[in-house]
């Protein structure tokens, strides 16, 4: 039977997605309104928007922290919107690698401890856990360093630390949430040129910013206005005074 290997199918489907998030009192907020899009794999993808669009809400979902109010979204083909938390953590850990804004170290663990932490829920042994957190510090440029504690490096190296945290589980996807955020523009540049070359390895990229120069080392642009998306396309297209 002729088998067709281009034929990919997305990595990730969001169908109609609405977020609202419910306040004591009976005040509610509605945070994403119908909001729909497919991310191929090897895609690499900057969700942009102003401070409050969510963001942040909509990350969260994509990354099985949270759940959408209504809508379907599947991850690599399966709906996680019907999963229990259980089954959630479990697509987390195995599929998925986290990067946050403020590298959400642990301070007073060494270096290779924070890297390999992801491996201690699968029962690997600490003599593994070490010998794999070694071979990612290696790929994100901080080979010699797995002794140190965090608060001994400068932030970009924590940011590289917490990247290769993310990779300990060779996921398919890596979601970033303003990962530069809080960098200086060459530590930046140093940051997204590492996730550049993770993209060109085939890893999935998608990235909150608000920082043009960051967007711009993303193919694609999904914009986020007010809860709903408002741009999504190419990001050498996108006109700034458009909207
Ligand atoms: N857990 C929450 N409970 C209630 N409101 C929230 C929660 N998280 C975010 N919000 C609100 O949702 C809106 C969008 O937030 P967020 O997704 O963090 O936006 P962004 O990341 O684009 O700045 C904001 O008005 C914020 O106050
Ligand atoms: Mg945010």
């Amino acid at each position: 039977m002729a088998v067709n290997r281009d034929k990919k199918e997305p990595v990730i489907e969001v169908q109609d997605i609405c977020k609202t998030y419910f306040m004591p009192g009976g005040m509610s907020q509605s945070v994403l309104k119908h909001v729909s899009f497919d991310v191929m794999p090897g895609e690499f993808v900057a969700i942009m928007g102003h401070s409050g669009s969510g963001k942040s809400t909509l990350m969260n979902i994509l990354g099985c922290l949270d759940r959408p109010t209504s809508g379907v979204y599947k991850l690599a083909g399966k709906s996680v919107s019907d999963k229990t938390d259980a089954e959630l953590a479990e697509i987390r850990g195995r599929e998925i690698g986290f990067v946050f804004q403020n590298f959400n170290l642990l301070m007073k663990r060494t270096i290779a401890d924070n890297v390999s932490l992801p491996l201690i829920y699968q029962g690997v042994s600490e003599a593994e856990r070490h010998e794999r957190a070694v071979q990612m510090l290696h790929k994100v440029q901080l080979n010699g360093y797995e002794d140190r504690l965090p608060t001994q490096i400068s932030g970009g190296m924590q940011q590289r630390v917490a990247i290769a945290r993310a990779l300990i589980n060779n996921p398919k996807i890596i979601f970033a949430d303003e990962p530069t955020g809080n960098l200086d523009s060459k530590t930046s540049d140093e940051i997204m040129d590492l996730f550049t070359a993770l993209n060109k390895q085939g890893i999935t990229i998608v990235l909150v910013t608000h920082e043009d120069d960051v967007a711009d080392y993303a193919e694609r642009m999904i914009k986020i206005g007010d809860g709903r998306k408002v741009y999504d396309g190419l990001r050498a297209e996108y006109q700034k005074d458009e909207e």
